[in-house]
Order: C-alpha cells, then structure tokens, then sequence
C-alpha cells in the first residue's frame, strides 16, 4: 500500500506574532514540520508532500536538506483548498495520509493505528476527547453512533459545540475517493473556506464507513498556534525525552531543567546530569559520565568516567577517559581531549590535541596547538597562534613544563621534558630536558620615592 503523505503547513501563524512562518519554529532546536517529516519518515513506501504558502522562499530555503515533493498554496482558502493543490501527487490507490505541519508530537503508534482503518470502504480519522473543544471542528454521530460529519466550531449550533469529541485533522482515506470528493468541495460556510472536513459528509452519502481512533495522548494532536502553546508542547516533549533516557538509567537531578535539542546516541551507565544541561546534536556518554549544572554540550563524544563541573560550554569535541573539565571552561570544536586530563577554570582549548595526563588548570588560551602527555601548562598560559592572517602550530611535546603567564608565539615546539619559567614570551622552539626563560632583568630604583600630590 503506498502512502502519500500530505503535510499541511501554508498558514501564516498570526498568533505567533512573529516575522517566521509558523512551522519553522522550533521545537527542541528543530522546525515543527520537521517532526512531522521525522515521523513520515518511519513509514514504509511512503512519499511526502509538504504545502506550503506563507513566507514560501523562507520555508522552502531552510527545509532544503528534506526530500519531499513541495506545492504551494498561493493563497490560504483552507485545508480542502490546501489538499487539492496537492492533488497531481496522488494515485487512485495510493493511501493518503493528511498530517498538520503545526502538530509536531504525533507518535507512530498513533499514526499506525489509523492507517489500519483505512482501505477502500474505509475512512480512517484521528479524533480526540477534549474536556475544552472550543475552537475545533466536533465529531456529529447519529443514533447508531456512526460518524455523519464534521462540524467547524463557528458553523456549529449551541447544541452541536456542546459534543466533547473533535477533529484532529489527521486522516488517512483512499487516493481515488478523496480526488473524487476534493472536486466537489465548496466554500458557502461561515469562513468561506473550502473545508477538508466537508469530505467526511461526502463520504458517509457514498456509503464509505468513518473508523475513528484516538491518540494514546491528548498532548500528541496538540496544535501550535501562540508561543505559549508552543512552550507547552516544548516542556511536554523534554519531559518525553527526559523519560525515556532515565528508562535507560541516566539519573537527572530534575528533569523539568534538562534539555536536548538533538539526541544522545549512547548512553552509558551510571551517567548523572545535574540541573540546566543543555544537550544539543550529536551526544555520547560513556559510563559513570557526570555533568555540573548549567553546561551546555553540543555534538560532543565523553568517555568513561569523565567529570564535567558546573557552567562548561563544549562543542565538537571528544573528552577521553576520566578527564575533568571546569568548572568555567569552553571546550570548542575540533578539541581532542584524551584520558586523564585536566582542564580548569577559565580555559579556551580550540582546535587542539591534549594528550593524556596532561593539565591545563586555571585561565588559559590553548588553540592550534598539539600537547604531549604528561604536560603541566601553567595558569595564564597563551598560545599566541593568530597573526591576523594565519593561524600556526604550537607543539609542547610530553613532559614539558610551562611556567605561569608564558606566551608561546607560534609556530614554535617546546621540546620534550622542557621547562619554560613563568612569565616568558618564547618565539623560538626550546631544547629537550633544558630550562628555558626570556623576561628582562627584575631591577630595584634605589631611594626611590611615591609621588606625593602636590599643593
Ligand atoms: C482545522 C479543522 C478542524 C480541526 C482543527 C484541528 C478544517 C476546516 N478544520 O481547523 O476541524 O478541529 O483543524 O486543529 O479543516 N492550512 C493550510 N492552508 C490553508 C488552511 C490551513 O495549509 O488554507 C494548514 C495550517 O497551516 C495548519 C492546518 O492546515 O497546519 C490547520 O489549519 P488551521 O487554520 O489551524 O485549521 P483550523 O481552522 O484550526
Ligand atoms: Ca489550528
């Protein structure tokens, strides 16, 4: 059975007072109808379709990595009129499934259930129980209880807006009887919009059966219409993931403060998050892993063991084994932290190899530059690799030993086992196993007297 799926995303998002089209809005750090797109991509033999409208060019610049088939909606006439601009992608046999680009927690089970009810004397809707329905359209049924239609909420008598039971806008229907139905949509309702719902009267006069079926949570069908919806739907979906990563033993000291905007691709045991992480990308986690409160970590693999201490910023990078990082420092990308390392507080380590056992401790600037094993840079320790054009090397090869507030003006290598006295600038490589300093004589002023103000 080919499905094709349909995205509705053309509406402009009044509500959401903003210059971005309503779907591009993110949720956990990615657009809304790319959780839909997600989701359609769980299913087999499956082709999607996303129409689009407002802020177009925006829409379809930023979603360009998705393969999907997109069709405008030049003007919003509502959702049947939004179907039948997609109406060349579909077969007669084809499923169609109709999903809303603003609707970003729908689960697959969900969307598994409703396919099962749809074939061709079938119609399949997604209906949900609201203790509150205003807004949406209501669910009649008649006295067997059967489906008859849809009823928009400003077409709706006072009796008909008192049914609990509402559309969620998501079905699955045959490909030849929606065309068929799609033709013969009009638009004489309150709204003067072609209505999608219109088409369920239609199929019930054509002898087609309405099987509805419910999410397993109402938060799944939850539509994002104001930011405050939005921060709704954000804190349901963190709680989510928070769940289902302390399911697999990540210990969260709370998981309302925890955040991942990407996802954690392993997780070893033993890990504890404390509150206000942010995860963001690609994450790995190897056991016994703890994170200080207020990190935030993107697109970062940490091995066994590894402390990281409060407020660190990491991105692209690898911290080996039982290294400690922090507190306060920024680890940044193509960082390659080994085992057993030491980075305090106030380090900036860019583009860098540190070797294993290495320490890096308090206020220092470590960028293009490759450390040995076993190497003790010294606080306020700059590696000076930027000459306003180039970027170069620094090498401190294992053993080295750098003093204090050294500058190491780059390219230059430090040999092996070598030690710089605190306070040097060293321009040229060092010698192995020697003491190396540059610092101008300490002379005293005989005599010498403060200033004193005068008159
Ligand atoms: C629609 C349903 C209503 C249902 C509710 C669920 C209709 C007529 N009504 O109402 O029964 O309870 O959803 O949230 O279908 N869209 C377009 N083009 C348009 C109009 C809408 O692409 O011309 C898209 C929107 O971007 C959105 C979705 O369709 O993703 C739903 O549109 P919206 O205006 O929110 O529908 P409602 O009137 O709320
Ligand atoms: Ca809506």
């Amino acid at each position: 059975m080919a499905i094709k799926s349909i995205i509705l995303a053309a509406g402009k998002g009044t509500r959401m007072r903003s210059m971005r089209p309503k779907v591009l809005h993110l949720l956990a750090g990615k657009p809304l109808v790319e959780h839909v797109y997600d989701l359609c991509l769980k299913l087999e033999d499956n082709t999607i379709t996303i129409v689009y409208g407002y802020g177009g060019e925006t829409v379809r610049k930023h979603l360009a990595s998705l393969s999907v088939n997109w069709v405008e909606q030049e003007e919003q006439l509502g959702t049947g009129h939004a179907v039948q601009q997609a109406e060349s992608q579909i077969n007669d046999n084809d499923t169609v499934l109709i999903l809303y680009g603003d609707v970003p927690l729908l689960k697959l089970a969900t969307v598994e259930a409703l396919l099962a009810n749809v074939s061709e004397k079938t119609l399949a809707l997604l209906t949900v129980e609201l203790e509150n329905p205003k807004g949406y359209g209501r669910i009649v049924r008649d006295s067997a209880n059967q489906v008859i239609n849809i009823t928009e909420e400003k077409d709706a008598s006072e009796l008909i807006q008192q049914i609990n039971e509402v559309n969620t806008g998501i079905l699955a229907v045959a490909g030849a009887s929606l065309k068929r139905w799609l033709g013969l949509l009009e638009n004489d309702n309150t709204q003067n919009e072609y209505y999608l719902t219109d088409i369920i009267a239609l199929a019930v006069s054509d002898g087609i059966e309405i099987k509805t079926s419910q999410p397993l949570h109402a938060s799944e069908v939850l539509g994002v219409n104001s930011k405050i919806q939005l921060s709704y739907l954000e804190r349901v979906y963190q709680i989510q993931q928070a769940e289902t990563l302390m399911l697999q033993g990540l210990t969260l000291a709370d998981p309302s403060r925890f955040d991942l905007r990407g996802q954690v691709k392993q997780l070893g045991q033993d890990v504890f998050i404390d509150v206000n992480v942010i995860l963001e990308g690609s994450i790995e986690l190897g056991d016994a892993v703890t994170i200080g409160p207020n990190c935030s970590i993107k697109n970062a693999t940490i091995a066994n063991g590894v402390e990281i201490l409060a407020n660190c910023v990491i991105e692209d990078a690898t911290i080996g084994t039982d290294s400690r990082i922090g507190p306060f420092a920024r680890i940044r990308p193509a960082a390659d932290i080994k085992a057993s390392v030491h980075i305090g507080n106030f380090v900036e380590v860019k583009k860098s190899i540190i070797n294993q056992g290495s320490k890096v401790n308090h206020l220092s600037y470590i960028g293009d530059c490759q450390i040995g094993v076993g190497v003790n840079v010294g606080a306020g320790t700059i590696t000076c690799n930027y000459d306003g054009i180039n970027k170069s090397q620094t090498i401190i090869e294992d053993g080295a030993f750098i003093g204090s507030s050294t500058q190491l003006v780059a390219p230059v290598t430090v040999g092996k086992n070598s030690t710089i006295a605190a306070g040097s600038t060293i321009t040229k490589d060092t010698p192995e196993e020697q003491l190396t300093l540059s610092r101008a004589k300490q002379v005293t002023i005989k005599g010498w007297q403060r200033p004193v103000k005068k008159g």
